[in-house]
């Protein structure tokens, strides 16, 4: 331990599996160019606060930039046991390029508390533009495809069971409306991970009065966190990512469900392409739904992380302690996780053909009592009186073992003598949708307009 960069005040050596145990840089090496550019504007502001000489800085500049190089061409050698996590690593070798007289000075008022939590803001920031990117395409395919097969109708279900017809496109903005408001999420939380921890030093702030704003603006941060405690503790900007993926994921798990359940045979009203699907190695009919399926698995896989680490964080006494350490990997895990879907989401989507003939066929006559019981309203029937009497015609039809639309005129007349001639017209799917043009409904005009709400989204209008 005495050859560690806390080693001064060891004098024993460390169990190796404790070394082992307490090293993350087989996870957060991926963070070696943020923590490259955060030492670097860092040394700038020693530079300017005089701490630092011109040659210093530009020494410790050229260093970094070789270190840099070296992980960009895979040739940067970790030192096992030595180089602890990422900052000890890229410190340790500056003093091998530049000379440690030199080096040594740059962790000056720096603690690696502040400087984890700068690179994992640093990284996420770039990692949720990724995700942005991603989602935007998937509500992009969402918006176009509502437009382009608004035409077919298929039964919307409650209960699974068949409730009433609904435009494909209908059920498809449900999901748009759902997605979009991800889509905001993910603006705001933005907006929280990109603050600047750097300067804070271990907990209690800078003594070198150094230009923390100046930092901030180097690296691209929009702000600081203030107290400095606070920017060396908070992991919030982790848990609130792993709780936006995670309220993601539980929506594109109800997509998939829905999609799996369409798909069955039984349904027959989507087929996903083969390059979504996977055989079975007995059975050669098979054509499994796996994209969507390892989609509704990995939602539980996202919902456990993000447990896990408001687990560990409610314990933790201010400030750091290695707990955070804990935060790295569940992160690193979640953004893959919530990058991948996304990307498969959006494949299946655009390659799905749909089977309007399938949906046509589900819908049933009894679907339209609704719009039966809406008939006599029409008529002036209160609607409690209406909703029986299109109930005493579904028991008719059941009991006559006939289709409801099969009844004769006759036949409801004798049910209630306000039916006219032109209650057969009501037995019309297209009618029905058409129906339900109050915004947000089915009709055709109603979901042009949420396919324009989608689009705005994307805007963030
Ligand atoms: N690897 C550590 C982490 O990820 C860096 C911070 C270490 N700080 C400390 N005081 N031991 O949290």
């Amino acid at each position: 331990a005495a050859g560690k960069l806390w080693g001064g005040r060891f004098t024993g050596g460390q169990d190796p599996i404790m070394t082992q145990y307490n090293e993350s840089i087989y996870f957060d090496r991926v963070f070696y160019s943020q923590d490259i550019r955060g030492s670097i504007a860092y040394a700038r502001a020693n530079k300017n606060n005089k701490l630092l000489t011109e040659h210093e800085f530009s020494e410790i500049e050229r260093g970094f930039k070789q270190i840099l190089q070296e992980w960009q061409d895979n040739t940067f050698k970790i030192q096992p046991g030595v180089d602890e996590d990422i900052h000890t690593a890229n410190e340790r070798r500056l003093g091998e390029i530049i000379g440690k007289d030199i080096a040594g000075k740059l962790h000056t008022g720096r603690s690696r508390n502040d400087q984890v939590a700068t690179d994992m803001r640093l990284w996420l920031r770039d990692q949720l533009d990724t995700l942005e990117g991603y989602l935007v395409d998937f509500l992009k395919v969402i918006a176009a495809r509502a437009e382009k097969d608004i035409e077919h109708v298929m039964p919307g279900y409650t209960h699974l069971q068949r409730a009433q017809p609904i435009r494909w496109s209908h059920w498809m903005l449900m999901y748009g409306s759902f997605f979009a408001s991800d889509l905001q999420r993910l603006r705001e939380l933005k907006a929280r991970v990109n603050k600047s921890p750097l300067g804070c030093g271990a907990l209690a702030g800078n003594p070198f009065n150094i230009d923390r704003e100046a930092i901030a603006k180097e690296l691209g941060f929009d702000g600081l966190i203030m107290n400095s405690m606070a920017g060396v503790s908070d992991r919030d900007f982790v848990v609130e990512t792993l709780q936006w993926g995670s309220t993601l994921m539980m929506h594109f798990s109800r997509w998939a469900e829905d999609l799996i359940i369409y798909s069955s045979g039984e349904f027959a009203f989507v087929k996903l392409a083969d390059a979504y699907s996977t055989g079975s190695s007995l059975m050669p009919q098979k054509k499994n739904p796996d994209s969507l399926e390892l989609i509704r698995g990995k939602a539980g896989r996202a919902f456990g992380h993000m447990t896990g680490l408001m687990m560990s964080v409610k314990g933790i006494p201010s400030t750091y302690n290695k707990d955070l350490q804990e935060s790295v990997e569940p992160l690193l895990d979640h953004v893959k996780t919530v990058g991948d879907s996304t990307q498969i989401a959006t494949g299946v989507l655009s390659t799905l053909a749909i089977q309007p003939d399938a949906m046509l066929r589900s819908l049933t006559p009894d679907m339209l009592a609704t719009d039966l019981a809406d008939y006599l309203v029409r008529k002036g029937v209160p609607f409690r009186e209406t909703h029986h009497i299109s109930g005493q015609c579904v028991a008719l039809a059941e009991k006559e073992n006939t289709p409801m639309d099969k009844l004769s005129f006759e036949q409801l007349q004798g049910i209630d003598a306000r039916f006219e001639k032109d209650v057969l017209g009501v037995f019309d799917y297209q009618k029905s949708v058409e129906m339900r043009s109050a915004k947000g409904g089915t009709s055709k005009s109603a979901v042009m307009e949420q396919i324009e709400a989608v689009k705005k989204a994307l805007a963030g209008q």
